[in-house]
């Protein structure tokens, strides 16, 4: 029997990264003009001062071509190069087909494997996993791997839970082969018994059949939300770091989830964090963008000058599921 030949020693990185921004900034006064709220309760609650929201007629794939442009050229790589696509989302709004293949061929790719991954907030290191172990196992060369979403149809503008704090954008890196190890083992899970702190109203089969139901929105508990991040998430930040034999004095920079800069300073002080590690905030100004907050976080250091490239950082991501995914990586071109 012939053996099965293997990629031995194969490593992963993260080539280049680029992002789409909608142009609509959303100040947080404009948000209040539908909830009863005000600029003052969210800047405290959640860290919050701006976001952007896409226009009506923008979508995720159009975002996550924009996004994926950006990236093919940080990365010095062609379209006809990359080999898979992986968009992670929770916002595409059509459940077939799903959005990679037609992101593909919008980028002009030469027929690559086309998927999407839906895991909530967590999606976008979900997806940056399985991008590094297709890499590492010689199934794919160049995995062009996007977090997008259009968050602001999919929330009631009249919902103070949720409409001041999610938001739209999209981030994609290419991942390629790497002699050295640039992206660390992955540590993910769910807890499924919390299903329903995030969740749709209405299945869209439940809204097409019953007469006057209101269409579905996303609604979320967000304290639930909020005691699962800072208890749970903390410890989940650890064993990320130990899996990639990182101890905290070597990190550069912790770039969770932008979920709530609250959360993110809990995170930031269980971590115990070093003076000198950079914890990144883009929330304030772009919002939660659920699965593609982490890209977009990542891209404000880099562009600001705060981190650079070839720097440690911990990425950690979690949301809807509930769910979550992280991994130590060394950050991509800009
Ligand atoms: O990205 C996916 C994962 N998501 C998250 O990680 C989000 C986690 N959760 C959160 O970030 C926070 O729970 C929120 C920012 C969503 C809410 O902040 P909070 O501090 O947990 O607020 P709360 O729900 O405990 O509400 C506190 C008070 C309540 O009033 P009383 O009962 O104390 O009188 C609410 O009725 O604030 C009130 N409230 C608001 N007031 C003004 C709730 N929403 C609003 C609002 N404006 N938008």
């Amino acid at each position: 029997m012939g053996a099965i030949s293997t990629t031995q020693g194969r490593q992963s990185k993260m080539l280049g990264l680029g992002v789409y921004r909608p142009e609509r900034v959303v100040t947080n006064d404009e948000i209040c003009e539908f909830i009863d709220s005000s600029d003052e309760w969210i800047q405290t609650r959640s860290g919050i001062k701006n976001r952007r929201f896409a226009e009506p007629e923008e979508n995720v794939v159009q975002m996550s071509i924009a996004a994926g442009r950006k990236a093919l050229e940080a990365s010095g790589i062609s379209a006809e190069q990359i080999d898979t696509v992986i968009v992670a989302t929770s916002t595409h709004l059509e459940l077939t087909p799903q959005a990679a293949a037609k992101v593909a061929h919008g980028l002009g790719t030469k027929g690559p494997a086309a998927f999407d991954i839906c895991a909530g907030c967590a999606g976008f290191c979900y997806a940056l996993a399985v991008a590094s172990d297709l890499v590492k196992a010689g199934t794919s060369q160049y995995v062009l791997v996007i977090g997008a979403e259009q968050l602001s149809v999919t929330t009631d503008p009249y919902d103070r839970t949720t409409r001041f704090i999610f938001a739209d954008g999209a981030g994609a890196v290419v991942v390629g082969q790497s002699d050295e190890t640039e992206i660390g083992p992955a540590v993910w899970g769910s807890d499924g018994s919390q299903s329903d702190a995030i969740v749709q109203t209405t299945d869209w089969y439940e809204y097409i059949t019953t007469e006057g139901l209101e269409r579905p929105w996303i609604r979320m508990n967000g304290i639930s939300v909020f005691r699962w991040a800072a208890f749970e998430m903390g410890k989940a930040a650890q064993r990320v770091l130990d899996a990639a034999g990182i101890k905290t004095d070597e990190l550069h920079a912790f770039i969770p989830h932008q979920a709530n800069s609250r959360i993110t300073e809990l995170l930031a002080r269980s971590l115990n964090l070093d003076e000198g590690t950079t914890v990144a905030n883009d929330i304030a100004e772009t919002g939660n963008t659920s699965a593609a907050s982490i890209p977009l976080a990542m891209e404000e250091l880099l562009r600001t000058g705060k981190a650079k490239a070839g720097d440690t950082a911990l990425l950690l991501a979690f949301g809807a599921g509930l769910s979550y995914a992280g991994q130590v990586v060394k950050l991509p071109t800009l």
